[in-house]
Formats: structure tokens, C-alpha cells, sequence
């Protein structure tokens, strides 16, 4: 299976995750991925899927994925890579503190939609969300993104301080690729 992404953090999750499907996992290097111009994460997924599945011959996975701020009213969820025209992950999480300053409502939800497709043109869609609270300034090196600023509901710890197994089994695209693996498994 193909995993149509060049985000090497997702790449690390998905892999760790789908090891014992038996499926062999690659990430997509080199090749052209398409604009993300879909106005929802499962748009989104499924023109990354569709296309690596087209250029590979291969069963390929995508995640689209993004950050939900309630005080900022879902923003900037589909756009998070994006967000504020910053480059990079610490550049996006200062802007994020930022526009939270001296706000008290810190609830924000992680959501993950990844579709699996086929080269014959079949699709299949899961979808997970995390919810918890936003810090005031980031804790943790593991991870990517908004890991450091996020610490899950249950958990006192960051994102980013939780270890890759104990990310999946709380987190957005943990219970994304759990519901794969379930519509996999042998009889299901
Ligand atoms: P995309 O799915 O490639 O459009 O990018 C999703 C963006 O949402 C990432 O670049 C991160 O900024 C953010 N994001 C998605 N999932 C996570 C996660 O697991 N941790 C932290 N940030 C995430």
C-alpha cells in the first residue's frame, strides 16, 4: 500500500499502525501530489488517494486532516497546514498562541478522514477525532504540527510527549486507521 503523503510524521503514525495487516507500506516519494482544493478533509483525502493510487497501480492511503479551535470557530481545520500563510510548524503554532492570547476557552478537537483507494476506482472513507485543550506555550519534542500545544482530553500530557503507539491509541488518526483495520480484518 502506497501512503500518499510527504509528511514524514503521518507517514511514521500510519506505518506503526497498519504493520500487522500484512500489507507492505511505502510513503510517496518523488512523486507529484495534487493541490488540496477540496473544501472538506474528505475531498481532500480523496484526491490525494485517487491520485496515487492512478500514478502507482497500488491500493494508496491518504489522511487529511486538521486542528479545530471552538474559540476560533473550527478554524482553521481544513487549511491547518496553511494556516496564516506560515511555513512551518513552529511559524503556525506561534501565530496559533497568538490569536489565543488572553483567551480562556482553550477546547479544540484534532479530526482525521482517511480514504483508501483503489486502482480500480473503489473508495473507501474513515474518519476520527480527538477533542482537548490547547496549551499556553508548547511541551514535548515528538510528533508534528499542533502536538505540542495540544494535550488530549484524559491525558496531562502533550501530544508531543506521548510516545507514537500512545499517540495512535488516542488520537485522531489513531481512531481513523482503528476503524480500517477493523473493516479488514479476516471475517469482518
Ligand atoms: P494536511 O492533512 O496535509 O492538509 O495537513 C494537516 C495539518 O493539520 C498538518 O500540517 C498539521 O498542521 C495539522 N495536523 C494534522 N494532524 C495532526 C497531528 O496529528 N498532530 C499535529 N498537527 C496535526
Amino acid at each position: 500500500m502506497v501512503v500518499a503523503t510527504s509528511n514524514a510524521g503521518k507517514v511514521r503514525e500510519i506505518e506503526e499502525a497498519l504493520g500487522g495487516l500484512g500489507w507492505e507500506v511505502q510513503g510517496l516519494s518523488g512523486l507529484p501530489l495534487p493541490e488540496e482544493t477540496g473544501s472538506t478533509y474528505a475531498e481532500n483525502a480523496a484526491l490525494k488517494a485517487c491520485a496515487a493510487a492512478m500514478m502507482t497501480g497500488l491500493p494508496a492511503l491518504a489522511d487529511d486532516s486538521g486542528l479545530e479551535v471552538d474559540a476560533l470557530g473550527g478554524e482553521p481545520g481544513v487549511y491547518s497546514a496553511r494556516f496564516g500563510n506560515r511555513n512551518s510548524d513552529l511559524e503556525r503554532n506561534l501565530y496559533l498562541l497568538e490569536k489565543l492570547r488572553g483567551t480562556r476557552d482553550r477546547r479544540a478537537k484534532f479530526v482525521s478522514v482517511i480514504v483508501l483507494a483503489y486502482p480500480d476506482g473503489d473508495l473507501e472513507e474513515y474518519r476520527g477525532e480527538v477533542r482537548g485543550i490547547l496549551l499556553e506555550g508548547p511541551r514535548g519534542q515528538g510528533g508534528f504540527g499542533y502536538d505540542p500545544l495540544f494535550v488530549p482530553d484524559g491525558e496531562r500530557r502533550s501530544m508531543a510527549e506521548l510516545s507514537v503507539p500512545e499517540k495512535r491509541a488516542v488520537g485522531h488518526r489513531g481512531q481513523a486507521l482503528a476503524a480500517l483495520l477493523a473493516a479488514h480484518r479476516p471475517g469482518a
